[in-house]
């Protein structure tokens, strides 16, 4: 079976490479296409205004060789612990090309991040008094302050922000104290601001109202500052699908609206940085993991696999599973789940791994009714929240392997 044109997008490999793939390689494993990832990158960089720098969300996919790829377009890095700087330094990237962020920074994280020359995102008064105490250069630390909005859009709200309660930054209410409380700090100097609050939107337009959002709130802050900001950090939250039914983000219209968003905003000159993660590298992936044994339980029929949330643990935080692939070694796709490829007979199917709990389940969706052990199922959008956000280690079960291709 041919994979449908609008499907391409959420695998990363056509057919005859997936089959190639699972022959010459143990289950289960993710593989990555690097050529993808550089097409991405060059994509979305053609499609913003000239003067926006994208610095890519490490956390979404901290692998060695993706970071190299990214690095060699010459991609900025958004950074949330010692050990992403140093995968980033190890990849080429600098200091100069680096922002570091989180909410909970440890004193390693912003030694790691002041070592490296990182911009620092400061998410309260605590980082504050800390960069002031570490800090040993002689001109003051220029630092960014993350904003919490009062107002966000999100389509995942329990994943980040999107307004109300949050453990992330300054709440906008409390800005004005935040700035006057930082002042007395003369080591550390608020110079930018980074507001950050939606997570996988599909929508331009909603992202464009966070991004004007953003930059009323810089302005704000300049204004009661009483000098110039030299950086204004719009976040990531650039959504892909993860079912073909969902339209896909158009980032043409993203990059022309916020082509007008500059516009109207001329009163600022400095660096514009987006965050891009998810978008970039979800869809240079796929886990691939072979079907150990199937079983109808009271109506309900269950297929097994090598792999569970020990590799992929998206699905079961937020309730969207990933769009899969039923592979059969030396045949070909045999059906799908969420891909738009049509098979033979679907019957719904719930994928559960191999760990010893109830909550090990991958989602349910049409697969194929004659899926059987030895075949593997392929899980689409897979580059991105996805090997390095499970819980690899919970009953003691191999890491997958990860294949770079490309
Ligand atoms: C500070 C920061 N920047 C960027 C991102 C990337 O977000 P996305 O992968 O949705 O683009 C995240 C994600 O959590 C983040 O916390």
């Amino acid at each position: 079976m041919i994979l449908a044109p609008s499907t391409i997008d959420l695998f990363a490999f056509g057919e005859e490479s997936l089959l190639d793939l699972v022959s010459g390689q143990a289950s289960p494993f993710f593989a990555y296409d690097l050529g993808a990832a550089r097409e991405r990158f060059r994509r979305l960089r053609a499609a913003l205004p000239q003067r926006v720098r994208l610095a890519y969300a490490v956390k979404s996919n901290p692998g060695l060789p993706l970071l190299e790829t990214f690095s060699a377009e010459g991609a900025w890095f958004d950074c949330a612990s010692a050990g992403e700087v140093s995968t980033v330094l190890a990849a080429g990237g600098t200091g100069a090309g680096m922002v570091f962020a989180g909410p909970a920074k440890s004193e390693r994280d912003l030694q790691a991040a002041l070592f490296a020359g990182a911009r620092v995102q400061v998410d309260g008064i605590e980082d504050v008094a800390r960069l002031h105490t570490l800090h040993e250069g002689a001109e003051p630390l220029p630092v960014s302050v993350r904003v919490n909005p009062a107002q966000g859009v999100s389509e995942v709200a329990t994943i980040i922000g999107g307004g109300g309660p949050s453990a992330f930054g300054v709440d906008e209410e409390v800005v004005e104290e935040f700035l006057t409380e930082a002042a007395r700090y003369e080591r550390v100097r608020i110079s930018g601001v980074q507001v950050f609050a939606a997570s996988n939107e599909l929508d331009a337009g909603r992202l464009l109202a966070n991004h004007r959002t953003a930059l009323r709130i810089a302005r704000h802050v300049q204004a009661v500052l009483g000098r110039e900001l030299d950086l204004v950090d719009l976040g990531g939250g650039l959504g892909v699908r993860y079912d073909v039914t969902q339209p896909s983000l158009d980032v043409r219209t993203l990059g022309a609206g916020l082509g007008r968003v500059l516009e109207e905003n001329a009163w600022f000159t400095g660096e514009l940085l987006l965050e891009p993660g998810r978008w970039l590298s979800a869809p240079t992936g796929v886990y691939c993991a072979r079907v150990v044994r199937t079983k109808d339980s009271r109506g309900e029929r269950f297929v097994m696999l090598e792999g569970g949330i020990n590799h992929l643990l998206r699905p079961l935080m937020t309730g969207q599973p990933f769009p899969t692939l039923a592979l059969r070694p030396g045949v070909g796709v045999i059906g799908s789940a969420g891909s738009g490829a049509a098979g033979g007979a679907l019957v719904r199917t719930t994928l559960a791994g191999p760990l010893c709990t109830s909550l090990d389940r991958l989602g349910t969706g049409d697969l194929p009714a004659d899926l059987r052990p030895g075949d593997v199922v392929v899980f689409g959008q897979a580059g991105a929240y996805a090997a390095t956000q499970a819980m690899t280690h919970f009953l003691s079960h191999p890491a997958p392997e990860q294949v770079w291709v490309g």
